[in-house]
């Protein structure tokens, strides 16, 4: 693992010189998150980590940056790695380490190898928390490194991936520590993976690819959070959405909420554009790439790159090549050509931005307390996967709110009353 030869902390990163931009950015980023901001002030005095090694694994983004900034201006000695080997943006790292003295490890279009080296680096900073997201750092340790668990007193995890592995690691009884899934916080998911990847997802196939979405068939494959997210923006584009789902009640629910539903058999036929987002894999395999129509494009929002089989399509194509950043067109036998948008990888982090700082506001802001409550309870928690606690959720909400100047009613004692009790009835 190298040094970077300028650098005052131990790191590997693309370029120090990128950190002018990336502190730019993130300090634009940092105006649009106000509950951040002031979960900052309040940590800068209260000092609730302080002391606390945490290694976190997240995309390294304008947004993540402010986090680790609260965390560290909280008392942690802190650590980054990247979640994703597509999803790091190189200046942001920069400037983490330059003007923040936060060790990170993480370079946009990173090899597998030097993804999991990049994990690795984090862990052997001796967490005692881990902040994930994904679940490849929990993963890691749980599998490879299963000396340093001693250390860990707790984790979050952020993504409804992440979550799904860790409650796996629950059932099988073989989580070492608790976690909270600040996936679970409402404040959260209904945000993050509706409004955050729904935007930010066309957004990555605009700028991969300057199609014109309006008039097309673009078909959304799982119709969850992120899903629902996806299908609402695309439909405002003017794109004609179809979604595809095994959940017969999801099914409904876009049905009703107004978008084709179908087989992705029959979807594969008709589409133009087509996205996964549903955790899952092989979503897209042999079966669909055979009824492709010429110049489908192919893109993925989930966590990991399972969800198109790749491998697969690159076996059948007669040839590939990259037509422009972001672009790969595989070239089949018979004619048609196919295109898949950053290597099956999270199109969002791939080729824009990923989220908007503002809906991240509240998901980090559920991390930062969700930290300082690992740190608090954890000594009382089991070794299980933890919702975030309701009145933290509601916290949240309530800073949001007052930060957009909205301000809502209350219950009156007389109405607290009737909710509570089963007497009155008309
Ligand atoms: N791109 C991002 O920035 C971003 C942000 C948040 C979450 N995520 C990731 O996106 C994925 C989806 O997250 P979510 O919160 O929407 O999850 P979710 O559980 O709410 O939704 C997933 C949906 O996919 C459906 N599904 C599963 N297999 C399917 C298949 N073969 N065909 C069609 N539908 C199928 C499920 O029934 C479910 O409705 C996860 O991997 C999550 O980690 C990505």
């Amino acid at each position: 693992m190298s040094t970077n030869a300028t650098a005052t902390v131990a790191c590997d990163v693309k370029d120090l010189a990128l950190a002018d931009l990336g502190k730019r950015r993130t300090d634009w980023a940092f105006q649009s998150m106000p509950v951040l901001q002031t979960i900052r002030k309040q940590f800068i005095k209260s000092q609730p980590l302080a002391g606390i090694r945490v290694a976190a694994c997240l995309h390294v983004t304008t947004e993540t940056a402010n986090l680790m900034i609260t965390l560290r201006d909280g008392g942690a000695n802190i650590v980054l790695c990247a979640s994703n080997p597509l999803s790091t943006q190189d200046d942001v790292a920069a400037t983490l380490v330059r003007d923040y003295g936060i060790p990170v490890y993480a370079i946009k279009g990173e090899d597998n190898d030097v993804y999991y080296s990049h994990i690795m680096a984090a862990l052997d900073h001796k967490p005692q928390i881990t902040m994930d997201d994904g679940a490849d750092l929990v993963s890691i340790l749980h599998s490879k490194r299963q000396e340093l668990l001693e250390h860990v007193i707790g984790g979050t995890e952020e993504t409804t991936t992440g979550v799904i592995r860790l409650r796996a690691m629950a059932r099988e009884k073989v989580l070492r520590y608790p976690i909270v899934a600040v996936n679970d916080a409402l404040t959260k998911h209904l945000f993050d993976n509706r409004y955050g990847t729904g935007q930010s997802t066309l957004d990555g196939i605009i700028r991969a690819t300057n199609v014109l979405l309006a008039g097309m068939n673009l078909v959304v494959a799982g119709y969850g959070w992120c899903g629902r997210g996806v299908a609402m923006r695309a439909r405002g584009m003017g794109a004609n959405v179809i979604v595809t789902e095994i959940d017969p009640t999801k099914a409904i629910e876009a049905v009703m909420d107004g978008f084709r539903v179908m087989s992705m058999h029959d979807a594969a036929q008709i589409g133009d554009v087509f996205v996964t987002v549903t955790g899952n894999k092989n979503v897209i395999a042999r079966d669909h790439f055979d009824k492709l129509k010429n110049g489908a494009i192919l893109c993925n929002s989930g966590h990991f790159n399972v969800e198109i089989d790749l491998e697969t399509l690159g076996k059948i194509a007669s040839s590939r090549r990259e037509t422009r950043e972001f672009v790969e067109e595989f070239a089949m036998r018979d004619g048609r050509r196919i295109y898949v948008l950053g290597e099956g990888r999270l199109i969002n982090l791939a080729a824009a931005e990923g989220h908007p700082a503002s809906v991240m506001d509240m998901s980090f802001a559920n991390q930062a307390l969700c930290s300082e409550f690992m740190v608090k309870n954890h000594a009382t928690l089991e070794k299980r996967v933890y919702s975030v606690p309701e009145d933290l959720d509601k916290q949240v909400a309530k800073m949001k709110l007052e930060s957009m100047g909205v301000r809502i009613d209350r219950l009156t004692p007389e109405q607290e009353a009737y909710l509570a009790g089963w007497a009155e009835g008309t």
